[in-house]
C-alpha cells in the first residue's frame, strides 16, 4: 500500500505525506465528465466516511450530554457537516448519552480559481446572537493558512458563546500555517488544490465523491 502514515500529529489527524502520489483514477469510479480534469484520488470516499465516524466519536466523548449548536461553513462544508451530524446522531441514538443538536449555516467566500483572495466574505452571519452561552461546533471542510478560521473565530467569539470547538476535515500543510488549528482534524494533506466531497474549483467538482487532486488541464478548463 501507499505511504499514508497514521501517526499522532496535530490532534491525531491521518497524515498524508508529500511523497504520496495518490491512487490512480483507474482504481475508482468517478463521473465521466471529469475525465482528464483530475490527477489522482488522494482520499477515497469510504476512507472519509470511516474517519468521520471516528471524529464523531471523539466529539461525542468530549461533548456528550451537552447541547451543541453546529455552525456549518458553506459551501464546501455541507457534505462533511451532513455526514458528521449523521454519525453523531447515530452514536447519540445508540447510547444513553445524548446530544441535542441545532444546525445553522454560514457562507464564507475567499477563493477565485485556486487562489485565496484577500477579501473574505462572511454571509448569513451578521447576527449570530443566538450563539450566546451556547456550545458551538464550527464545521469546516478545509483549513489552509488558518486565516479564514481566525477571522471566523473572532467573529463568532464576539457573540459570547460558552464554548467553541472546530472540526475540520482537511488541514493543508502550507508554508504559512498559523497556530490556529481545528480541535478535530480528519486528514493533514500536502499543499495541493483538492476537489470533491463538496470542495470546488470555481463551483465545479462538488458532485465528485472522492477527494482528488485537480489536474492542470482541469484548472485550465474551468478557469474564470
Ligand atoms: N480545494 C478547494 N477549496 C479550497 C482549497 C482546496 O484545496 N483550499 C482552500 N479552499
Ligand atoms: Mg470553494
Amino acid at each position: 500500500m501507499a505511504d499514508v502514515s497514521v501517526q499522532p500529529r496535530r490532534s491525531g489527524a491521518i497524515v498524508i505525506n508529500d511523497d504520496w502520489p495518490g491512487y490512480s483514477l483507474d482504481l475508482f469510479s468517478f463521473p465521466a465528465h471529469y475525465s482528464g480534469d483530475l490527477h489522482s484520488v488522494i482520499i477515497p470516499y469510504g476512507v472519509i466516511m470511516d474517519r468521520t465516524e471516528r471524529l464523531a466519536r471523539n466529539i461525542m466523548d468530549d461533548l456528550g450530554d451537552h447541547d451543541i449548536t453546529v455552525l456549518c461553513v458553506l459551501k464546501g462544508g455541507y457534505q462533511f457537516c451532513a455526514d458528521l451530524v449523521d454519525r453523531i446522531k447515530a452514536l447519540s441514538c445508540n447510547s444513553n448519552r445524548s446530544i441535542l443538536m441545532r444546525v445553522h449555516f454560514i457562507r464564507l467566500k475567499s477563493y477565485l480559481n485556486d487562489q485565496s483572495t484577500e477579501d473574505l466574505h462572511i454571509l448569513g452571519a451578521e447576527d449570530l446572537s443566538f450563539l450566546a452561552d451556547k456550545n458551538v461546533l464550527i464545521v469546516e471542510a478545509i483549513v489552509g493558512t488558518g486565516k479564514t478560521m481566525e477571522t471566523l473565530l473572532k467573529h463568532v467569539e464576539a457573540f459570547r458563546p460558552k464554548m467553541i470547538k472546530v472540526a475540520g476535515l482537511l488541514v493543508k500543510r502550507v508554508p504559512q500555517n498559523s497556530a490556529c488549528l481545528p480541535d478535530y482534524v480528519g486528514f493533514e494533506i500536502p499543499n495541493h488544490f483538492v476537489v470533491g466531497y463538496a470542495l470546488d474549483y470555481n463551483e465545479y467538482f462538488r458532485d465528485l465523491n472522492h477527494i482528488c487532486v485537480i489536474s492542470e488541464s482541469g484548472k485550465m478548463k474551468y478557469k474564470i
